[in-house]
């Protein structure tokens, strides 16, 4: 067994299969059991049997679904999990679906049951240890608010379960057949509106399955070394930064494995935010010593994109545009065998998602669209981890905070926030309003908060007057979203007083603008990015 493989195990061991029946949370699920330090992960519900006996889980965790057991088709999982001797938790539709296979009955509940709700523990030996945090008002026993959403419920419980707890309108929220090792719960514990719910969790993980806190991102830090330099040996990697926080992670976490081997590209298109070029290189070539190459091919992107107005088109003009100069250096080097990508774990997820593929809305260029055409190996060290898991690998190899909390930035840069053709003028005029954003939203001590916050440049005049003139100038736009995941998206209510600011700052300091307006839409209807 070679030294990475040892490492695998050890941090894997005790690993917990999530199995997804198309719940929103199920990702969430898998991003509970990691913060408890046990390593988890997410498949199709109807994943084959010999599949999940190879995996060897130490635990089986269904999803919830927006379906219902009485749907014409149902999603299900081959029922003989029910039979291996792993524990099994079944969250919502996972604990309808093992009522269902098991000759118990769900039923339509009269009402349906959606948000707060208050739990009443009738049995606290093991899955609901400890997490009474109150008593119920006759004071006989522990209770805790859990968040429901459900429209089934069950009725009767297959034969050899005993209740564990009940809610007002749920008389089963939580039940277990003890000899069978099956437990399965109404509520959703992922959530952040169960504030017991890491604890119930962790009773399943812990108390139930046996596992232990083995999944840490300083166990994964050496592990991922180990594998990188295995994978490499004493081959030139390549490397195309953005200054984002995943491909700045996985450079570094490459550069640690195997120094100079690694060379990272960093291509300065002229669609940066304010000073970012020499944030980046500044960053990485004096505080971790990468071997970096900067290289400014502004001109030729802004040249390519003379004229262009539409949307997509600017985006396919950048995509390949980036290729081109990538391919071009590396040319020059000698054609190095492996690319580095900071694919992270969600995208694995969504490549083999339950849920069937979507529209595409808009063609996002990132990185990622490299190697189908120049034939690299790929060197993927963040494959297993999710965002938050991204950032913890990166405070544990010492990247300042700017680079990992920064807020995220689209690829095709500030050409999609130019509403109409991008021009040199109108990068400066959106430049300079948008690191005043940045710089107004952080001395307000709301970045951390915030998804994204930034300004677009809208084609149209409008009249104003400055001083006793008449000005004819263009409109600035501001946009701030609160988001979990890029998906979905609300506006930020922010504070007047900072609007305030923002706005009086852009239309004293930024020449050629006399308007500012903010931005409204939640995403869905509209989308983050206005291009
Ligand atoms: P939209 O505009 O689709 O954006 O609601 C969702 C999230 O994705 C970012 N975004 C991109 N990221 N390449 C990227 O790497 C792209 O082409 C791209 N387009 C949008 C956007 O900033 C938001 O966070």
């Amino acid at each position: 067994m070679c030294a990475a493989e040892s490492h695998a195990d050890k941090i894997h061991a005790g690993k917990i299969l999530v199995l997804d029946f198309g719940s929103q949370y199920t990702q969430l699920i898998a991003r509970r059991i990691r913060e408890s330090q046990v390593y988890s992960e997410i498949h199709p519900c109807d994943a084959p049997i010999s599949f999940i006996r190879d995996f060897k889980p130490k635990g089986i965790i269904l999803s919830g679904s927006p379906a219902s057991v009485y749907d014409n088709k149902p999603p299900y999982c081959p029922p003989e999990i029910l039979d291996l001797g792993v524990p099994i938790l079944g969250i919502c539709y996972g604990m309808q679906w093992i009522t269902h296979q098991l000759d118990g009955r769900v039923s339509k509940s009269a009402r349906r049951e959606y948000g707060r709700a208050e739990l009443v523990i009738d049995d606290a030996t093991d899955l609901l240890n400890g997490v009474g945090d109150a008593l119920t008002a006759q004071g006989s026993r522990p209770e805790t608010v859990v968040w429901m959403s459900h429209g089934d419920r069950i009725d009767r419980m297959p034969p050899g379960f005993d209740v564990l707890a009940h809610t007002a309108n749920s008389p089963i929220a939580a039940m277990r057949n003890e000899k069978r090792r099956l437990y399965a719960i109404q509520f959703h514990p992922e959530v952040a509106h169960t504030p017991q719910g890491l604890a119930i969790l962790k009773n399943f993980l812990y108390r139930i399955c046996g596992c232990a806190p083995t999944w840490t991102m300083k166990a994964y830090l050496e592990r991922a070394v180990e594998q990188i330099r295995e994978r490499v040996g004493d081959v030139d990697v390549i490397c195309a930064m953005s200054g984002g926080v995943d491909s700045a992670v996985a450079a570094i976490l490459t550069h640690r494995a195997i120094g100079d081997q690694l060379t990272c590209i960093f291509v300065d298109n002229g669609l940066l935010r304010n000073q970012e070029a020499e944030r980046v290189t500044e960053t990485f070539r004096k505080l971790f010593k990468l071997n970096l190459r900067y290289v400014d091919a502004s001109k030729n992107f802004l040249k390519k994109l003379k004229g262009v107005t539409d949307p997509e088109r600017k985006r396919r003009i950048i995509g390949r545009q980036f290729i081109q100069v990538f391919e071009e250096q590396a040319k020059n080097m000698g054609r190095p065998e492996f690319l580095v990508q900071g694919t992270l774990y969600p995208d694995v997820i969504e490549s083999v998602s339950f849920k069937g593929p979507s529209a595409t809305i808009k063609t996002h260029h990132n990185v990622g669209g490299l190697p189908t055409r120049m034939r690299f190996k790929l060197v993927e060290p963040l494959r297993e981890l999710f965002k938050d898991e991204v950032r913890r690998l990166g405070e544990e190899m010492g990247l300042p905070e700017e680079i990992l909390w920064r807020h995220p930035f689209p690829g095709p840069g500030l050409a999609v926030r130019i509403i109409g053709e991008v021009t040199r003028k109108r990068l400066d005029l959106l430049r300079e309003a948008d690191d005043i954003v940045e710089q107004e939203i952080r001395k307000a001590d709301l970045y951390p908060q915030i998804w994204q916050a930034f300004a677009v440049l809208l084609p149209i005049k409008t009249v104003g007057v400055m001083g006793d003139e008449r000005t004819y100038e263009h409109v600035m736009a501001i946009r701030a979203v609160h988001s979990q995941d890029g998906m979905t998206a609300d506006w930020v209510k922010l504070p007047h007083e900072v609007l305030e600011r923002i706005s009086n700052r852009i239309v004293n300091e930024v020449r050629g603008i006399n308007r500012v307006v903010y931005d409204v839409s939640s995403k869905p209807p509209s989308t983050i990015e206005w291009e």
